[in-house]
């Protein structure tokens, strides 16, 4: 009658996968618990580490829990609480991680009566009421954990790629905030044929390089001409950390999400703690605050 579940931040895009690709990091996350109420429905008793909403209607989480209760004709309610583990606007699908955690944790109190699949769907929903598009990349990475690919949103279907041993992920958030909304005005409604191939070619190259462990494949593949110009004008020192990261020998980096926060995929702990000091020590000039985290894919 009572659960406790950790909700992972997520990486989406991966810099060739605009809204297709996405992964989960098992150091970030928000902590939720779920406990049964004979009162139907649901309620938020606490939320602590971020300011958000308590109306149950406009809450990424308590929305898709009143969604999943009403869709299974629950006989119970549910008493929420939410600890976001990190801020909102970060681009490491904040609200991605509360709508997933509350799927996930509803399902498991109505004894996994839904399939991963249809708590996406659900988690997407949430999405929707938190930033107005119900984009799976983060919520499907959250949900099924390491790699993940939205082949297809009509109708949905989720691929979960393998996860090569030894990548790592290293991020650096700056602390200041990028709606997805405003990111994603700022893209082209249509684009190059020419770059259109480039760029699927990579995401083709950079899911063979996860199914073979080929690391040079993987960081051959991280490019992205399609969104990142634009995007990267939204955050500042972009190149400055890329170059940093790519220096110190990272696979490559890219934006995570909608941004601010600049992900870098490296090979290995030791490569991940150079590519971590370096970004750091190039960011350190620029004044700005900042967090860090370093983490695996899982
Ligand atoms: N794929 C989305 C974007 C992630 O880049 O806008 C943010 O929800």
């Amino acid at each position: 009658n009572y659960l406790k579940i950790f909700s992972p931040a997520t990486v989406a895009n991966v810099s060739c996968g605009f809204d297709s690709l996405g992964f989960a990091v098992d150091t970030i996350g928000d902590e939720m618990t779920f406990t049964k109420t004979q009162e139907k429905g649901v309620k938020i008793t606490n939320i602590t580490g971020a300011n958000l909403t308590y109306d149950v209607d406009k809450n990424a989480a308590s929305a898709v829990v009143k969604k999943m209760l009403e869709d299974a004709n629950a006989d119970f309610g549910v008493a929420l609480t939410i600890h976001k583990g990190f801020s909102p606007g970060s681009g490491l699908g904040s609200s991605a991680a509360s709508a997933a955690g509350a799927a996930f944790g509803t399902n498991k109190l109505l004894n996994n009566v839904f399939s991963n699949l249809e708590l996406t769907k659900f988690a997407m929903f949430g999405e929707k009421v938190a930033c107005g598009s119900a984009i799976a990349d983060n919520v499907a990475a959250a949900i099924y954990g390491g790699f993940v690919l939205v082949r297809s949103y009509e109708p949905l279907e989720i691929i979960k790629l393998p996860v090569p041993n030894e990548l790592r992920a290293v991020a650096i958030h700056p602390q200041i905030e990028v709606k997805t909304k405003d990111a994603r005005e700022v893209l082209p409604s249509k684009i190059d044929l020419n770059d259109a191939v480039t760029q699927w070619a990579n995401v083709g190259g950079l899911i063979s390089g996860l199914y073979t462990n080929n690391y040079q494949l993987i960081s051959n593949s991280l490019v992205d001409i399609i969104v990142e110009p634009h995007r990267k004008k939204l955050i500042p020192f972009f190149d400055n950390v890329k170059n940093s990261a790519l220096k110190a020998d990272a696979l490559g980096a890219g934006i995570s999400g909608s941004g601010p926060t600049i992900f870098a995929l490296c090979k290995g702990d030791e490569i991940a703690n150079k590519v971590h000091q370096s970004i750091k020590e190039t960011y350190k000039e620029t004044g700005i605050d900042f967090e860090m985290y370093i983490s695996k894919v899982n």
